[in-house]
């Protein structure tokens, strides 16, 4: 039988679909005691984005054939390390798109509306009754939303953007073609003009060399007074220390993180001010979705055990 390494208890149906044609072990991250006992059998991992999948870890497993990532982002898998160890990596497209959308919209709103902090003012006893000057916040309808990177979720997010009616400029290094663009309602800007123009901007890239720090200071700097900042993609896109200088000094109003560069940790200039809300990394946190992502790395395992390509092959 192949042995399988989970990294972590997965939601659904997952482990029983691999236990079917595979001994599973489920133990708590890759690179734990469990997984170095066992790894020179590793067949195929099943990885969170937490696991860092490295040459070092890729020589420790010789017989590996497979890394299914639990996450539709891989910039914690070396994917050259991989391929030139014919190791095949997948990833969990499409099941998660709506979900995170869904995250970015209700982040966006906490942060313009000040939503958060109004629930600390009110748990805290200090809300004394209603106030022409409580808690003013930023505009999101008719507002002008920059979308950094238009993949599947950076359109779901336009999508909802229509509902909102605001205008939705998008920066891309390859641009969609009109008709597509003009169903979307979205057109097209080179990355420093979205910053520019923009009252909120959410980033929806994949973490690259290129996409790294993409939220610089110098681009802080040109956005927009009282402006607001989303993100639902990977936090080392972002330069933490920078933004918290803009939400405190300017020009930004207010903004929202689920993902931090340097995760679980929070960097500790963000976790002292109140107009930033502060999410663990829960963009695709729906049961159903959560089990859907499980059941798609499953099925990636299963069949390049089975001797086929995985569906969702990066
Ligand atoms: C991903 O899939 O890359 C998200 O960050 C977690 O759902």
């Amino acid at each position: 039988m192949p042995r399988v390494f989970v990294s972590a208890p997965l939601p659904g149906d997952a482990v029983d679909r691999l236990r079917a044609v595979a001994d599973v072990t489920v133990g708590t991250r890759v690179g734990d005691a469990e997984f170095e006992r066992g790894a020179a059998a590793w067949d195929a991992v099943v990885a969170l984005l937490t696991d860092r999948i490295d040459a070092a870890l890729l020589d420790a497993c010789p017989r590996l054939r497979v890394v299914a990532n639990v996450a539709v982002g891989v910039d914690n898998v070396d994917l050259a390390a991989c391929r030139a160890k014919s190791v095949v990596v997948s990833n969990t497209p499409d099941v998660l798109t709506e979900a995170t959308a869904d995250l970015t919209f209700g982040l966006m709103l906490a942060a313009a509306r000040r939503i958060v902090e109004g629930d600390r003012l009110v748990r805290s006893g200090a809300f004394t009754g209603w106030s022409p000057t409580l808690l003013l916040g930023a505009r999101v309808h008719g507002a002008t939303l920059g979308i950094v990177g238009l993949g599947r979720i950076g359109r779901a997010v336009a999508r909802r953007a229509r509902g909102f009616g605001m205008h939705v400029l998008y920066a891309q290094r390859t641009r969609l073609d009109d008709t597509l663009a003009r169903a979307l309602g979205v057109a097209h800007v080179e990355l420093d003009a979205l910053f520019a123009r923009s009252d909120i901007v959410t980033l929806h890239c994949p973490l690259t060399p290129e996409t790294r720090g993409v939220v610089s200071a110098a681009r802080l700097a040109t956005m927009k007074p009282g402006s607001v900042l989303v993100n639902t993609a990977r936090g080392a896109c972002v330069d933490e220390a920078a933004l918290a200088n803009a939400l405190l000094h300017g020009p930004l109003a207010a903004a929202a993180l689920d993902v931090f560069a340097d995760e679980p940790r929070v960097h500790p200039a963000l976790l002292a001010l109140d107009n930033v809300v502060l999410a663990p990394h829960i963009g695709s946190a729906e049961r159903a979705t959560r089990e859907a992502m499980a059941r798609i790395a499953a099925v990636n395992v299963l069949a390049v055990l089975a001797g086929t390509p995985p569906p969702n092959g990066v």
